[in-house]
């Protein structure tokens, strides 16, 4: 889909004419030359119908005559929209413009907000946010069921100024669709060999990738990541990523992600259905890749880095075992007693790696961690665990602003001590309880003194239901939230 911003309007030749239509019902003066050539339908429709601009109602003309364009739709903007009620508005726009097979959509907007130029900009991130398909692998799609959308344009006063506003946007739009192809793509193509692949080709927007294999992992010691990827055929890897737009010397802000691009469970095997939804379990390392891309591609200025850990935790006959003990990097030991608890196992290294080889300001790490996490937030916000007031606190600022919500759950020593393990210094589980914030405990004992934070994003990373800024499917979720945290603490 080709996105334009322009000051003057050409009525379109097909497709849809959308209208920003105020509380009151009243035609916005830039839709006059609309009405004069519709032989005033759009005013009569106005006139005639109980649409009166609310938020949310619209007022759809079809084949309105005397122009070409197909349908006319006005949407309500209240007594005035928010950012993200304009990016939800682009996002339904397009999929409307989709649903009835129109190749142009044209958005005239000169009415719901102070800043214009913004809400065009917002409206065109939702559109593009909105329009991502993951359709490649149907070889029989029919004509009907392909997105039928391939220009918006949006007309408004200040262009040049949405213009502006758009270009890092769409970059980071760019990250969400990457995120998303990763999350999206079946377990036989993303494994952690062509996973670390598609970080290296970041190197084409001036990231640096640095792609720790086996080998060097072991001289490292990291027994715990290693552990979970010896089941498989397929080499575990760990791949930094980083992104220096800061001023030199400044420490950078780390993300972490769990990468496991199939979780079988390993020995303690899941139950068969449903367990294709695990290739999801790379969904927190997608969400950083993603990050990296959206960051160096609007040349944030933040020294930032990106740590993902890749493995695929399988059965087999040189899996690790419950009861196996293996030595962390950071020299800790962990007794395994339930290999499907691998995710913790992966970070607890890659977050090790992180603070000793980057020496971060702040380390914030993303992960499908725990089922837990959905029977307590659901799909509405990622569990946010923190050591650092002020960290928690901005990501969730950061999330109320970006739509990519965090809820803040307690931790403490009585959570951390359900990890006392009778033979090593902790074991990899807690217990059925709090699940999520066990969880979280056992990342903690891999932070020095940094501030960090842990997204688990389980109930996150994949929705099973349309919504006007991401179809069902792969999200992206977090790397918005993540741009906006960025943007408001560390490029401020
Ligand atoms: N990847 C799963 C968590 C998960 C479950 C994500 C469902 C998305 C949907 C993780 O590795 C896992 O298996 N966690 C276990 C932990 C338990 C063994 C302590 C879980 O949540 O059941
Ligand atoms: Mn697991
Ligand atoms: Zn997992």
């Amino acid at each position: 889909m080709k996105i334009s911003f322009s000051e003057k309007m050409d009525l379109p030749k097909s497709g849809m004419l959308a209208i920003g239509i105020e509380e009151g019902g009243h035609l916005p003066p830039a839709a006059r030359t609309v009405d004069e050539a519709s032989g005033g339908a759009v005013s009569r429709a106005l006139a005639g119908n109980r649409f009166n601009g609310k938020k949310g109602d619209s007022l759809t003309l079809v084949a309105p005559a005397g122009m070409e364009c197909a349908r006319i739709v006005l949407f309500g903007v209240g007594k005035g929209l928010q950012q993200l009620d304009w990016l939800s508005l682009g996002g339904k726009l397009v999929k409307a413009g989709n649903g009835a097979g129109d190749k142009q959509v044209a958005i005239l907007l000169d009415c719901g907000a102070e800043d214009l130029a913004a809400a065009a900009s917002d409206m065109a991130e939702g559109a593009m946010l909105g329009a991502y398909r993951f359709d490649k692998y149907f070889t029989k799609q029919k004509a009907d069921e392909k997105p039928s959308v391939k220009t918006l344009s949006v007309h408004v006063a200040a262009a040049a100024d949405a213009r502006k506003a758009f270009k890092p946007r769409a970059a980071v739009v760019d990250g969400v669709y990457l995120t998303r192809d990763v999350v999206s793509e079946p377990p036989n193509v993303i494994y952690p060999e062509t996973l670390a692949n598609v970080c290296k080709e970041l190197e084409e927007l001036g990231v640096k990738v640095d792609i720790l294999n086996e080998k060097k992992m072991a001289k490292l010691g990291m027994g715990a990541l290693l552990g979970v990827g010896q089941g498989s055929v397929r080499e575990s890897f760990l791949v930094s990523m980083r992104w220096d737009g800061g001023a030199k010397n400044k420490a950078p802000v780390a993300f972490v992600g769990k990468g496991v691009t199939f979780d079988t469970g390993g020995i303690s095997l899941k139950p068969g259905p449903g367990m294709e939804e695990m290739k999801w379990d790379m969904g927190g390392s997608g969400t950083v890749i993603g990050l990296m891309k959206a960051l160096a591609g609007r040349k944030a200025k933040v020294n930032a880095v990106g740590v993902v850990g890749l493995v695929e935790n399988m059965p087999d006959g040189n899996a690790q075992r419950p009861g196996d003990v293996v030595t962390s990097m950071s020299g800790q030991t962990i007794e395994i007693h339930n290999t499907d608890a691998e995710g913790r196992l992966v970070l607890a290294d890659a977050l090790w790696y992180t603070q000793q080889e980057f020496k971060p300001k702040a380390i914030i790490d993303l992960a499908t961690l725990t089922g837990a996490i959905i029977i307590s937030l659901g799909h509405e916000h990622a569990g946010l665990f923190a050591n650092d007031d002020a960290l928690a606190e901005q990501l969730s600022v950061a999330g109320k602003a970006s739509g990519e919500e965090v809820w803040r759950l307690p931790m403490g020593d009585a959570y951390d001590k359900l990890l006392t393990s009778d033979c090593a210094d902790m074991k990899n589980i807690g217990g059925r309880a709090a699940g999520s914030i066990t969880a979280a405990q056992f990342l903690q004992r891999f932070i020095k003194d940094t501030p960090w934070a842990h997204l688990d994003i389980a109930g996150m990373a994949w929705g099973s239901k349309d919504k006007p800024t991401s179809p069902k499917g792969a999200t992206g979720y977090g790397v918005r939230l993540l741009d906006r945290y960025v943007s408001d603490v560390h490029e401020a």
